[in-house]
């Protein structure tokens, strides 16, 4: 494919570790508030994704999500940036600090996502076919009509439109939620892209249609298409799609690990109380269904552990030291200073 074995792949590859295709670490970032306030949003996080893998991301409302994926896409703005340190690396390649142009040709192409709401996301005065083939091309002009609306009709039914042809000329305000929402994925999957960051794509749908994109994005990653990053506060929709999960809480990665022993045995406080509200099978696992509190604004974080104001295992060193990132069982790391054992 043109595009996609052009310049900027040749340039890519030679330092990516085994199988990882993106590599985080030691990100931080700090966005310049309303008058001029210091606001950390992302603290210290360290991550990988490999080939095939789905990765989901979890925390409450305000804990980073949103702002980590844009910072992998590079979406956010330049103006609002006071500090960013560390480094994000797309198969070996630098993000942090890439032009708009080496984005440019990274996005849509390479990297993919798919956002919460697709009113807001699709254009309303394009047909959703001219929509998922001007993607097509931004990236490879020199394919004749007839070959875009081939693709473009792959990708529509592999993300789930029974009948693509007869929507090629209907615009977004003639579909239905779901519809728009599986054209946001023919979007994100029209040029087979290597990742796909999908936040939230399956809040405002209804809980058959979730389940159908669900399957839709899974083959994908299982076929071995794409990586898969699924950003959810719905716990219960990332253990049935997730091979790993990352929590985050007010910018910090408090635990990460496979997605099925995070959920079962949480060895963070903040991760246990987030999965208090799934459905267990014996009753001994059933824990406290609130968490007492608020998520701090990022100018408000507590001293010590983020999250000592808000735990009910927190001791005195708990409001005086920041935890490090630690082991805390096979392929499991967890920032506190008193988790839980796992195995
Ligand atoms: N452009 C911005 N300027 C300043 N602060 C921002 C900006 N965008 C987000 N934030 C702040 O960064 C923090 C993380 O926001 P983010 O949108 O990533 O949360 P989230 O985990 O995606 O939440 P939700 O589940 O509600 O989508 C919040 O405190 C938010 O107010
Ligand atoms: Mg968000």
């Amino acid at each position: 494919m043109g595009a996609r074995s052009g310049g900027f792949r040749r340039s890519l590859g030679s330092q990516a570790a085994m199988g990882n295709i993106l590599e985080i670490e030691d990100l931080s970032l700090t966005l310049r508030g309303s008058d001029g306030k210091r606001l950390p949003v992302l603290e210290d996080l360290r991550l990988s994704l490999s080939k095939g893998e789905c990765l989901g991301i979890a925390g409450e409302s305000g804990s980073g999500k949103s702002i980590l994926a844009m910072t992998i896409m590079g979406l956010v703005p330049g103006a609002s940036i006071l500090e960013r340190r560390g480094s994000v690396k797309f198969e070996g390649v630098e993000l942090l600090g890439l032009s708009e142009d080496g984005f440019s040709k990274l996005r849509g192409n390479r990297m993919a996502m798919v956002f919460q709401e697709p009113m807001t996301s699709l254009n309303p005065l394009l047909t959703i076919g001219e929509q998922v083939g001007e993607t097509i091309y931004a990236h490879q002009s020199d394919l004749s009509a007839a070959d875009v609306e081939g693709r473009v009709c792959a990708a529509m039914s592999r993300a789930g439109f029974s009948d693509p042809g007869a929507y090629l000329a209907s615009f977004p305000h003639q579909l239905s939620g779901g519809m728009r929402q599986r054209a946001m994925l023919a979007m994100s999957l029209v040029m087979e892209p290597d990742i796909i960051i999908a936040d939230e794509p399956t809040t405002a749908l209804d809980a058959s249609l979730q389940v159908q994109l669900l399957d839709q994005l899974r083959h994908g990653v299982k076929d071995g298409g794409h990586a898969l990053i699924f950003i959810s506060h719905d716990l219960g929709v990332i253990r049935s799609i997730a091979d790993r999960l990352a929590v985050l809480y007010a910018g910090f990665l408090v635990e990460e690990g496979p997605a099925a022993a995070v959920l079962e045995h949480p060895a963070h406080p903040y991760s246990a109380a987030l999965t208090a509200a799934l459905p267990r099978l014996t009753v001994e696992h059933r824990l406290p269904r609130s968490i007492p509190g608020h998520l701090p604004s990022p100018d408000k974080k507590p001293s010590g552990c983020v999250f000592s104001d808000r735990c009910v295992k927190a001791q005195r060193v708990c409001h005086e030291t920041v935890p490090m990132s630690r082991e805390v069982g096979r392929n499991r790391r967890a920032r506190c200073l008193f988790p839980e054992t796992v195995e």
